[in-house]
């Protein structure tokens, strides 16, 4: 959700560099973006509305050893160029990126406007600046002035400011994650320098070695040092160094037209690693689990499907209650949370604002939380008591897909371990990742490809699931919506009859998602009933019935159903997209971090 970008070092092309590496962050927001880079004694700024991958070349930005970038997700005012980051003070002395909301920014810009500011923008950031120039012209430093300013803001922000005066970036962060790649000499680099981004995609062709800012901190560099304080003391906090483990190849998407379709292939080998955990800390998990008085699972979007498959798993392997809420919602439970109470929080990226603040109400009772995430080092992984990572690899397209299945994976193995029956899970596991292997061969996916053309022209589909296939119904609905913009909507089979079969016309198209269980039956007399109301039935399961008028094959794999069952409709999902003409990997209005409210 907006993506920021800094650089300060011995190099001399520094705007390029923040261009170029903020087409590694377009996934966080795409409706415009803004880069300015310090010049002689001033700085250059150029923006413009639109996506920074269209961006090539910014020649007159040579010549500089400091820029900052930014792209945007708009909340605050509509996509112009005038709300486009970065925004300057009223002397044009301070340039500032942001990501997240400053809540209170209606009484700042009051406050400001009373003492001459004027704003040129409809946004919450462009306060930032404004506010920063009044506290320099009290201190005349730069460093403590952001300081100051922050401690002001209410919100949430990621932000990268700027001084014609001075030849550092100041960072801070409270609520949005900031990460510090270095590249030093003595390190053994080729160079000095420092970057600051909203995620390490970023820098990644120059640096593996990262420093995280936590909430509550801010940085200061010049590109030769680096000095980390906490924003509310000033006092300085020491940080370790991280050499992070995946390579830039893996975030890359190579031959495939898309980032979706490539991270839909690497299902072919994701849900292996995310099994392949350390059987002890599972089993320690497990009886954190049996012990809790009350364990809650939270997520957003596609990790909430993966929790409410998970109240499945928990409940028909392992006998054991657990409550789902979608992480927005959380804050509404706290009634019941007590110290001895365990939250699982699921995410792929680690930094999803909801399911922080589900985190922060939990730590707030004293319970404690587990985290399920797959970027390491997030700030809902430092900040969980016990993390599993599902080692998908970097996930770039908006649409989720190989984190879901490698979250399922997880979930599925603690349920087992839960149940006494670890090894089971994983060789359960293991065998269904060696099927989705299988699965996902050319002609498998040719064959979806031409169902995609068949239905292309439907604006109306309906997806249906009982037991762990319903939260996966209601997946499938989200994935062909984001990226098709095709009305998609999932049901329990079972509620049908109470409402939406009401919508089912003549060659309606409906999707029947089914496994080989105890409620396969009832799932199939569900279609039963679409189809004498004229749909067209599509059918997902192990076995081939009559009431489909297509069926798509996927193996029996029990438990671990809802992770094949979801396969070919993630495939379904973007040739859908492709074959209406939408870009898969960059859907309209959509995030892939949502780190705001
Ligand atoms: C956004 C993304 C979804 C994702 C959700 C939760 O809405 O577009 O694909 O499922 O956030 O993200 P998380 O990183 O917490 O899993």
């Amino acid at each position: 959700m907006c993506g920021i970008f800094g650089y300060v070092g011995s190099r001399n092309d520094a705007g390029n560099v923040v261009v170029e590496g903020l087409k590694n962050l377009e996934y966080r927001g795409y409706d415009s973006w803004g880069v300015a880079c310090s010049v002689g004694d001033g700085f250059l700024v150029k923006k413009d509305i639109g996506k920074i991958s269209a961006v090539n070349g910014l020649q007159f930005f040579d010549h500089s050893c400091l820029a900052v970038a930014h792209t945007r997700w708009a909340t605050h005012g509509g996509v112009t160029k005038a709300n486009a980051h970065p925004h300057l003070s009223e002397d044009g002395s301070i340039a500032v990126v942001h990501n997240g909301i400053i809540e209170n920014f209606v009484q700042i810009r009051d406050d400001l406007k009373a003492k001459g500011h004027t704003f040129l923008s409809e946004t919450d950031s462009e306060v930032i600046p404004h506010l920063i120039e009044e506290e320099y012209k009290k201190s005349g430093d730069f460093a403590a002035s952001v300081r100051q300013a922050c401690l002001q803001f209410e919100g949430r922000y990621a932000i990268l400011a700027l001084h014609t005066g001075s030849k550092t970036i100041v960072a801070a962060r409270t609520g949005s994650p900031l990460i510090v790649g270095v590249m030093r000499k003595d390190k053994g680099a080729a160079e000095d320098g420092y970057f600051i981004a909203s995620d390490i995609p970023a820098f990644m062709n120059y640096t593996k070695v990262v420093q995280y800012l936590d909430d509550g901190e801010m940085v200061v560099t010049d590109g030769k040092s680096i000095l980390f304080s906490d924003i509310q003391t000033g006092s300085e906090k020491p940080k370790r160094e991280i050499e992070i483990t995946w390579s830039i190849e893996q975030s890359e998407k190579g031959d495939f037209e898309h980032y979706m379709l490539k991270e839909i292939m690497d299902q072919k080998e994701s849900v292996a690693r995310a099994v392949n955990q350390d059987e002890e800390q599972i089993q320690t998990l497990a009886h954190a689990i049996r012990d809790a008085k009350g364990t809650f699972l939270v997520g957003c979007g596609t990790a909430a499907k993966a929790c409410m498959a998970a109240e499945y798993f928990f409940s028909v392997i392992a006998k054991h209650h657990v409550n789902f809420a979608p992480a927005s919602e959380f804050k509404l439970y706290h009634h019941f949370l007590q110290k001895e109470s365990l939250l699982i929080v699921v995410s792929q990226s680690g930094e999803t604002a909801d399911v922080l603040d589900a985190m922060r109400v939990a730590k707030l009772k004293g319970s404690k939380v587990l985290a399920i995430v797959n970027v390491e080092g997030s700030t809902i992984a430092r900040e969980a008591d016990y993390t599993l990572l599902i080692n998908a690899g970097p996930e770039r397209a908006v649409a989720s897909t190989k984190a879901l299945t490698g979250q399922l994976a997880v979930l599925l193995l603690i349920a087992h371990a839960l149940a006494g029956r670890l090894q089971e899970g994983r060789t359960l596991l293991l065998e269904t990742g060696a099927q989705i292997n299988d699965m996902l061969n050319p002609r498998y996916v040719h064959r979806l490809k031409l169902l995609a053309e068949k239905i292309k022209n439907e604006e109306d589909l309906y997806i249906i699931g009982k037991s762990w296939n319903y939260p996966m119904a209601l997946e499938s609905a989200i994935k062909i919506q984001e990226v098709s913009y095709v009305h998609a909507e999932g049901f329990a089979g079972g509620e049908l009859k109470h409402g939406p079969i009401a919508l089912i016309e003549k060659g309606s198209p409906c999707i029947a998602l089914y496994g080989h269980d105890e409620v396969t039956t009832d799932l199939i007399t569900n279609a039963i009933e679409l189809k004498a109301r004229g749909a067209f039935m599509i059918g997902v399961g192990p076995t081939q019935h009559e009431v489909f008028d297509e069926w798509i094959k996927v193996p029996d794999v029990a438990a671990a159903q809802p992770l094949v069952n979801i396969i070919p409709i993630q495939v379904l999902a973007y040739f859908l997209a492709v074959k209406r003409g939408k870009n898969p990997d960059m859907p309209r209005n959509l995030a892939k971090s949502v780190t705001v409210k």
